[in-house]
């Protein structure tokens, strides 16, 4: 059975967001065409996780087995954050464009996602490259929503995207390689004219054609799950 891991980072609510818009999209249309895949939710553009502080990161980087008790409890959202990517199959993420990177909300829930031991491992008997990604094989779908438009590899404000960079940058710890990631983008919100309804159809076709495209790869791999 697939999972699908829904990640909403906008602070707009479900009627104003774009992105919000294209992940319910996606959601729905995946299970339109996989009735079987399981979703999980999580809305940290509604409920942002705390930003981690020293405490955190003591009890993160304190041996499992030499950990007091509030260590513990410290870690246990981040655990359980890890444990809903751990899950999915594919992420489809909300990632709207602000002040030209990722909403503070999402951020927030990457820096509980990275996380020695559990999302990565590290060994500096690799020598210069010593992190090395714990999960693997997973899918991201990248629903994003921008008020100005040419953030895209060679466009007007390519230079300017500190949002798509810093997500593929961090995408290992998730079990994504750079190839699994597929990002869909509409611009022009800001500006509110022909260009931004085009753009919102073309973002639209595309979310649809990603989820017909990950239904079918989820159904052809749940077939050849040996039975028993
Ligand atoms: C706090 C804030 C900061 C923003 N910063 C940028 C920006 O740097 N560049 C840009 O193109 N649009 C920016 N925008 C516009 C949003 O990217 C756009 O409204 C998008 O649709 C937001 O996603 P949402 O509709 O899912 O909430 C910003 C909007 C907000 C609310």
């Amino acid at each position: 059975m697939t999972t699908l891991l829904r990640i909403d980072a906008s602070a707009q609510q479900q009627d104003r967001s774009l992105t919000r818009m294209l992940t319910a999209l996606f959601t729905n249309e995946l299970l339109h065409a996989n009735p079987d895949a399981k979703v999980i939710t999580r809305d940290i553009g509604k409920d942002p996780v705390p930003a981690i502080d020293h405490r955190f990161v003591h009890a993160a980087f304190t041996p499992p087995e030499a950990r007091e008790d509030w260590m513990a409890g410290r870690l246990a959202l981040s655990d359980a954050l890890i444990d809903e990517v751990t899950a999915a199959d594919i992420i489809v993420m909300g990632a709207p464009m602000y002040n030209y990177g990722m909403p503070a909300a999402l951020k927030g829930w990457i820096d509980h996602i990275a996380r020695i031991g559990r999302t990565f491992s590290f060994d500096l008997a690799r020598g210069d490259f010593p992190i090395e990604p714990i999960l693997k094989d997973k899918q991201l779908v990248v629903l994003s929503s921008r008020g100005e438009f040419g953030f895209e590899p060679g466009g007007p404000r390519a230079h300017l995207n500190a949002l798509d960079p810093a997500i593929a940058a961090c995408a290992h710890y998730f079990g994504v390689s750079t190839a699994n990631i597929h990002t869909v983008a509409i611009e022009y919100q800001e500006f509110k004219d022909e260009r931004h309804e085009r753009s919102v159809i073309a973002a639209k076709d595309a979310t649809r054609a990603l989820a017909r495209r990950f239904a079918q790869v989820s159904e052809t791999n749940d077939a050849c799950v040996p039975a028993g």
